[in-house]
């Protein structure tokens, strides 16, 4: 039996075929680029707007990862690969150990540009590479991939995915006196960029790293409570610094928190009302007393 080549076989990554897509579908990815990158200004961290300039990502259309690659190696050692779609926790946490962020190759349609459900190459790479141009923030996806095949001994990864939930994807920052968006949820979002900062709907807290491993998340619709870091210096060394092995085992024990859940030891940045999600569940005016 001959073996196939290693890396085709087991890193799951495929060609991105750049010169592939069609004028349209560059003029798809322009279109969300300018939309959002208008609206980030003076919302997204600082440490995002600056990767958009430092990668070049205001190029028109859509990057061509082995340029961009180029760029990001430059500036933190990442590099950018292509990959068809979900692929197995163990071989995306490896990618991220070895500092390669995986990224779809395929971008919505004009008709879909303000929800899907399967992340692309729009939400994969405006949203996530930005960040990895930040040195703090590339040591920390670097560690969480670490964390997460570690996680995996343990039956460890639903709780863990929480942390990547709300830091990675839907994470506040606290930028002197205002809050900043740097998760890529967000960010790549037109509507929830906003509902995230100015919605009275959802809970914004202060990060607990136990407290987030125990609350669950929505995948469906706008979060109903974020968590919010003070820097991304303060993210990676408690994240770094912690050995997750005893917390998997307490988290055992420990029942999970309801979604919209405020807990007398919660740091509260703003309390919210959540009409929002009440009014999607039904306009119900309140929720029966349990
Ligand atoms: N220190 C964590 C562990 O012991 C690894 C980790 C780092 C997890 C960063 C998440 C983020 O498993
Ligand atoms: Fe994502």
């Amino acid at each position: 039996m001959t073996k196939a080549p290693e890396s085709a076989a087991t890193d799951r990554t495929i060609p991105q075929r750049w010169s592939d897509y069609s004028d349209e579908e560059h003029a798809v990815w322009d279109v969300l680029f300018a939309r959002q990158a208008k609206q980030l200004q003076g919302r997204a961290t600082k440490a995002f707007l600056d990767g958009l300039d430092i990668l070049h990502l205001s190029k028109p259309g859509i990057p061509d990862f082995e340029e961009l690659s180029g760029r990001l190696q430059k500036a933190t050692g990442w590099r950018v690969v292509a990959v068809p779609g979900l692929i197995p926790e163990d071989v995306f946490f490896d990618h991220l150990a070895n500092r390669r962020f995986v990224a779809g190759r395929f971008i919505r349609k004009r008709r879909e540009l303000n929800y899907l459900k399967e992340p692309d190459i729009f939400h994969d790479v405006f949203g996530h590479v930005p960040l990895l141009a930040h040195p703090v923030f590339a040591d920390y996806m670097q560690a969480y991939g670490v964390g997460g095949l570690r996680s995996m001994k343990f039956g460890a990864l639903h709780k863990l995915a929480r942390l990547y939930w709300y830091t990675v994807e839907f994470g506040l920052i606290k930028e002197g006196e205002r809050l900043s968006i740097y998760g890529a949820g967000i960010v790549s979002s037109h509507a929830e960029s906003r509902f995230a900062l100015d919605d009275p709907s959802p809970n914004r807290l202060s990060f607990d790293l136990m407290r987030v491993m125990r609350t669950p998340y929505r995948i469906d619709d706008y979060q109903q409570t974020y968590f919010v870091i003070d820097s991304f210096e303060q993210l990676l060394k408690e994240t770094l610094d912690t050995d997750f092995a005893p917390l998997y085992a307490r988290l055992e024990r420990l029942p999970d928190f309801s979604i919209t859940d405020i807990l007398p030891e919660d740091r509260v940045l703003s309390r919210g009302t959540q009409a929002y999600a009440r009014l999607k569940a039904g306009g119900r005016a309140q929720k029966p007393a349990t």
